[in-house]
């Protein structure tokens, strides 16, 4: 049997499942069945959905979760939260709840530029296109009139824009380099566009211009392409407090010793790149969820926020941590080019609904959002190491999936949940639980149900 195609983009949503299961699957049926049986059952809500992608031939189901108790500017926030990782929203929740007695997450927009670039070929003169290049982007500027006015009735759109020579590290190329304001929206379509017309008009200005010879008259347009790494739209969450306010920590760390701690372990996760990257992972637990929650681009975010984790040449933490004269403070400093209209913002029913839960906050209060998310979540997950170890409360969090993949009973996890209370979890812990409870038939099961 054939594993390739010609044609699918062209069946239906069922030939293309058909298609999949019988030619990769040993039991066809139950695959289709069971495949099918996660397309949602209205119809209109299930086109909604395929629209966002190709090729589509079920749904891939996340948890939306929410983590209450986010004071933000001291502003009360729930926090829609998507992600398939255990003990990602208990933690955040645990932080919020944290930091809600102690002053609450104060956040501040830095800045919010976007950025996109035209790479494009020439072998003409530069000094000749660098003594135009006034006149040149008045012409750019003017000729992307109509898709930028829109956007610039909303107070944004074209920056200012650069000319780069990059001829001494690659032969005959330079760039065009252009910083946005999309307001509310994300962007990328509006600055997609709007360089691709700085391309044509580039290409027409040194085709028309007397001042090129016919040499030097063709303009190699490589590509236009926006830009994810903003290291201009920068937003900041932070939480400080008395270092006595921190209170006292489980296996009996007192405040100040968990205050060092603390800002030795941040301190790691700048000097050790291995650590460093475990660390802002940890960020992005809390990030990307409700980057997700919201209907925005979490690839965009992540590789902008490595980009700029690695800014100085070495990869860092993107958190910090300080304590100055018995204060301990605690920030994230992290680009955040996010939107809250356009793309799937309004499109998902979920996203809407989360962006709804959150207020309908602008763009800006929005970045303010999901930075603090990311700071809970790297609190919650340092403050674990360093007193407790992460295993414990991750662990206690995972329990149902242990026992889920070890195809426990309703039974079986009651029981569980009740003996791991006390106990450490482990994958081999619950294995022989669960042993121990399949070999005693019952009896010992039934005893421990009814305590
Ligand atoms: P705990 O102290 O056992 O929690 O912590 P608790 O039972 O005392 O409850 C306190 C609060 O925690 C609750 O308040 C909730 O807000 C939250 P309440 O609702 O009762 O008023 N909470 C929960 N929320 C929802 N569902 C639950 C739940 N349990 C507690 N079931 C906790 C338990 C997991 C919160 C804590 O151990 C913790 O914060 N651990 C860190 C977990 C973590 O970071 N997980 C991320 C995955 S590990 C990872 O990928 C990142 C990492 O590698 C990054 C790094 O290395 O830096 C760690």
């Amino acid at each position: 049997m054939s594993k390739s195609i010609s044609g699918f983009s062209k069946l239906s949503k069922r030939g293309k499942l058909r298609w999949i299961v019988e030619n990769f699957f040993k039991d066809p049926e139950n695959v289709m069945r069971e495949l099918t049986s996660y397309w949602l059952l209205n119809e209109e809500q299930q086109k909604v959905l395929d629209g966002f992608s190709e090729n589509t031939i079920s749904n891939f189901y996340l948890p939306f979760g929410v983590a209450p108790n986010f004071v933000i500017n001291d502003k009360t926030y729930a926090v829609p939260m998507v992600i398939e990782e255990s003990s990602v929203v208990a933690a955040a929740s645990a932080a919020a709840k944290f930091w809600m007695t102690r002053g609450g997450f104060k956040a501040k927009v830095i800045s919010t530029k976007k950025v996109g670039q035209v790479h494009f070929c020439w072998t003409g003169d530069f000094k000749k296109l660098e003594s135009v290049f006034e006149i040149l982007k008045a012409r750019l500027i003017s000729d992307a009139a109509e898709i930028t006015k829109n956007m610039e009735a909303r107070g944004g759109g074209i920056l200012d824009i650069q000319l780069i020579n990059y001829t001494e590290v690659e032969p005959n190329y330079y760039q065009l380099k252009a910083n946005f304001e999309t307001c509310d929206s994300m962007g990328a379509n509006f600055i997609n566009s709007v360089l691709e017309s700085f391309g044509k008009s580039l290409q027409s200005f040194v085709a028309t211009n007397d001042l090129f010879t016919d040499e030097e008259k063709d303009v190699s347009i490589i590509m236009a392409i926006l830009s994810n790494y903003t290291p201009e739209c920068i937003v900041r969450a932070w939480v400080e407090c008395p270092i006595e306010d921190l209170g006292n920590f489980s296996n009996g760390i007192d405040a100040n010793t968990f205050a060092k701690k603390f800002y030795t372990a941040v301190r790691i996760a700048h000097i050790d790149q291995y650590r460093a990257t475990t660390h802002n992972k940890g960020i992005f637990n809390g990030i990307d969820a409700v980057v997700l929650a919201t209907g925005n681009d979490f690839r965009a975010i992540e590789s902008c926020g490595h980009t700029y984790a690695a800014r100085d040449g070495n990869y860092r933490s993107l958190s910090h941590c300080r304590i100055d004269n018995g204060v301990f403070k605690f920030w994230l400093d992290i680009p955040l080019a996010v939107g809250t209209v356009g793309g799937l913002t309004k499109l998902h029913p979920i996203a809407r609904r989360s962006l709804e839960l959150l207020g309908s906050p602008n763009a800006e209060e929005l970045m303010m959002i999901i930075a603090t998310t990311g700071l809970a979540q790297n609190f919650a997950a340092l403050r674990s190491l360093v007193t407790t170890g992460i295993q414990k409360g991750h662990m206690k969090m995972h329990l149902i999936n242990i026992l889920n993949h070890m195809e426990a009973t309703t039974k079986e996890k009651e029981l569980a949940e009740v003996h791991f209370e006390k106990e450490v979890i482990s994958f081999n812990a619950v294995r022989a639980f669960l042993d121990s409870l399949r070999t005693k038939k019952g009896s010992g099961a039934t005893r421990l149900l009814n305590r």
